[in-house]
């Protein structure tokens, strides 16, 4: 299939595309390059030895999306493109629902003009909200808890709306856990443009040395050593759960959990990340952060038996991958 990847020079888009080439599928990216670097096209060109075809263009853009749907024939479209700092969209909630649901929007707009009918959508864990542990894709969704949150959540209503109105459409929802580790060539990975929010690109940066201290944000929550527990999934799990989404469409709404199904603490991801890389990290604990909550991991049933997909690589792979990226990548 020809697929259009948006977002797909960023982190998880760059190791999806070369798991759909590694497929035998061909690859359109579009990417504004708000966050990521033309070059991680290239190291997939060269690990694949596949060409890609880019365009720099912003998806919120809609004269610029048409082109490409009228110059093309496209088959599915994979929407990665979005903002994606928690934070940052309480301080500027209208660049990430402009930037992150008119994407969505104008999309699903070109996919019915051209009568495309697979889409696969990113979305998040953060739709759960404080639901209760482990998440199931049938829980109600009472409400995200951050701006970011709330464009996940909106967006995955427009693409239920399409396909409710259209019983051709297949729509994916694919509620990514923590995704974390990189491709094992060390060539692509997690490469923030700027500081990082998420554990592990901290993790790694304090371990080369950019940073000097790891914030560890509370020691005191309900769980097995008092710091948060999160599911974090091999980036290249996902990506190849993104593969078994594509060949499992179902016309309609077709909703899964890409996690592991198991919780690791942050003090147990920083024990294991030192042991794997015979490297000190060192860290403080200060405060909680606001909006966290304790845990946060996945009932993963649903994909493994509709999908055959299930994570294969754990937090050693992880841990290990981590840190040959980060040592490997100079800016
Ligand atoms: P990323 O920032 O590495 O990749 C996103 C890519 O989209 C970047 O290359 C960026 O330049 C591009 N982009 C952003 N807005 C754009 C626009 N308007 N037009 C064109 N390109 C645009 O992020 P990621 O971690 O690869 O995340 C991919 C998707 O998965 C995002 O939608 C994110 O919200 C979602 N997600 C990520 C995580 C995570 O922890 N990384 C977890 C859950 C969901
Ligand atoms: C965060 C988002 C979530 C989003 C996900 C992927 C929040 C509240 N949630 O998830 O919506 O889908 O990223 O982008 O931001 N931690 C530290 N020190 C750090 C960084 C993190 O102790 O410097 C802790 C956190 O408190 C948490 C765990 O590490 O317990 C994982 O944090 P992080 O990597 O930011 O991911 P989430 O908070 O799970």
């Amino acid at each position: 299939m020809q697929i259009l990847v948006t977002g797909g020079a960023g982190y998880i888009g760059s190791h999806t595309c070369f798991a759909l080439l590694e497929a035998g599928h061909r690859v359109i990216v579009l990417d504004n390059l708000c966050n990521s670097k033309v070059s991680t096209l290239d190291k997939i060109k060269l690990l694949t030895n596949k060409e890609i075809i880019f365009y720099p263009l912003d998806v919120t853009n809609e004269s610029s999306v048409d082109s490409i749907f009228l110059n093309h024939r496209i088959d599915a479209v994979f929407h990665f493109a979005g903002l994606k700092s928690v934070s940052e969209s309480v301080k500027k909630p209208l660049e990430y629902y402009y930037n992150n649901v008119v994407s969505t929007l104008i999309l699903a707009k070109a996919c019915q003009k051209y009568n495309i009918n697979k889409f696969i959508f990113s979305s998040s864990a953060t739709v759960y909200g404080r639901n209760k542990v482990p998440f199931l894709e049938d829980s109600e969704l009472m409400s995200a808890t951050t701006p970011y949150g709330e464009t996940k959540v909106i967006s995955e209503r427009i693409l239920t709306d399409v396909a409710k109105a259209n019983s051709e459409f297949s729509v994916s929802l694919l509620r990514y856990f923590n995704p974390v580790g990189a491709h094992k060539s060390g060539l692509i990975g997690e490469a923030p443009n700027n500081i990082p929010n998420n554990l592990m690109p901290y993790i790694t940066q304090v371990a080369k040395g950019k940073m000097r201290k790891l914030k560890i944000f509370g020691d005191d929550y309900p769980t097995v050593d008092g710091s948060g527990v999160r599911d974090y999934i091999h980036v290249v799990d996902l990506a190849l759960g993104h593969v078994a989404a594509l060949n499992n469409l179902l016309p309609g709404v077709n909703v899964y959990n890409l996690g592991t199904g198991k919780g690791t603490s942050v003090f147990q991801l920083v024990k294991a990340f030192e042991e794997v890389n015979n490297v000190h990290v060192p860290y403080e604990i200060t405060n909680r952060r606001s909006g966290d909550i304790a845990e946060c991991y996945a009932d993963v049933s649903k994909a493994e038996k509709e999908l055959k997909w299930k994570a294969k690589l754990g937090i050693i792979d992880i841990c290990r991958d981590a840190w040959r990226f980060e040592k490997k990548y100079e800016v």
